[in-house]
């Protein structure tokens, strides 16, 4: 990674529940269908692994994930969390060096994990997987690399929880849109492949993967955080606060006051948010 987004283990699996009730069956059962059987799959910026907890049962049988991530220290948990996550359902799991296959009902789960820079992404051979998943990724990345994606991509694509900038906040208050707006421009800030989609990423997959032949469909797929979710509130009030004042330094006081009557409302249970995301399937044409 160049310029950086680096994102702690402790707020992935944080967020691994809210993922996972956010994501969109109907799509990934669409992009299920159109896999060929024992599909070889490779997950984009994979972090701690939580797509494929979610996906894996949902496919079934016979499967091959190849994880790829800059951070090898995520990759490591993800295999450690897995393995943890697949004695908890009572599968068999082997462990090698480079990964971990899971002998279960539906079929053998294969996983191995690659460190590379996303940046560059000729050495992966992306054309060669049966399907490419991402979850959480194309918000960051530009609009140049979505294009480069599609053009080396052949199977079908989906890709979850791009941010759509559909957020809500109960109860209001006067520095939300500063805020927001500080939020915002942090999110467009070069993550090493461009300047960021923030939340144009649907747009943007949905025109370079249709220039390339692809049917593409999207579907929300929105956090949804209750007032008893403390942890997951404090650390989204957190990391906004943290954002915005780095983009709007001259906001910083008001922003100070958002995020102290914030964690006073979370302390509460007086706070609730919603985070819009969309999922987005791209189908090569001839597929469902
Ligand atoms: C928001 S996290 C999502 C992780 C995971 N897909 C999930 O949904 O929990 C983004 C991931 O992209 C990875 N990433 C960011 N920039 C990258 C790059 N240039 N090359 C490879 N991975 C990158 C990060 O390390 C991180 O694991």
């Amino acid at each position: 990674m160049t310029t950086g987004a680096t994102f702690a283990a402790d707020w992935l699996d944080l967020r691994e529940p809210f993922d996972a009730a956010a994501r969109n069956p109907d799509l990934a059962a669409r992009f299920i269908a159109a896999l060929p059987p024992r599909p070889v799959l490779i997950d984009l910026g994979a972090g701690g692994g939580s797509l494929f907890r979610w996906l894996a049962p949902r496919i079934g049988g016979d499967q091959a994930w190849l994880l790829v991530d800059a951070d090898a220290g995520l990759l490591e948990h993800a295999l450690a969390i897995t393995a943890a996550w697949a004695d908890v359902h009572g599968f068999a799991v082997r462990s090698a060096l480079d990964g971990l296959t899971l002998r279960t009902q539906g079929g053998i789960w294969r996983l191995t994990t690659r460190v590379a820079d996303l940046a560059d992404l000729a050495p992966l051979d992306i054309g060669q997987a049966d399907a490419i998943v991402c979850s959480a990724l194309l918000d960051l990345v530009s609009a140049r690399w979505i294009a480069r994606l599609a053009a080396a991509t052949r199977g079908p694509v989906l890709a979850c929880l791009n941010v759509d900038g559909h957020d809500a906040t109960c109860p209001p208050h006067a520095a939300d849109r500063a805020v927001t707006t500080g939020f915002r421009r942090d999110q467009a800030r070069d993550k090493g492949f461009g300047p960021a989609l923030g939340r144009h990423a649907t747009a943007a997959v949905r025109a370079a993967f249709t220039a390339r032949g692809f049917t593409v469909v999207a579907a929300p797929s929105p956090w949804r955080i209750p007032p008893d979710a403390a942890a997951m509130l404090a650390a989204l009030v957190h990391g906004h606060a943290v954002a915005a004042t780095l983009r709007l330094p001259a906001a910083r006081g008001a922003i100070a006051h958002w995020q102290s009557t914030r964690l006073r409302q979370i302390a509460a249970g007086r706070l609730a948010m919603r985070v819009g995301h969309r999922d987005v399937l791209a189908l090569p044409h001839g597929d469902p």
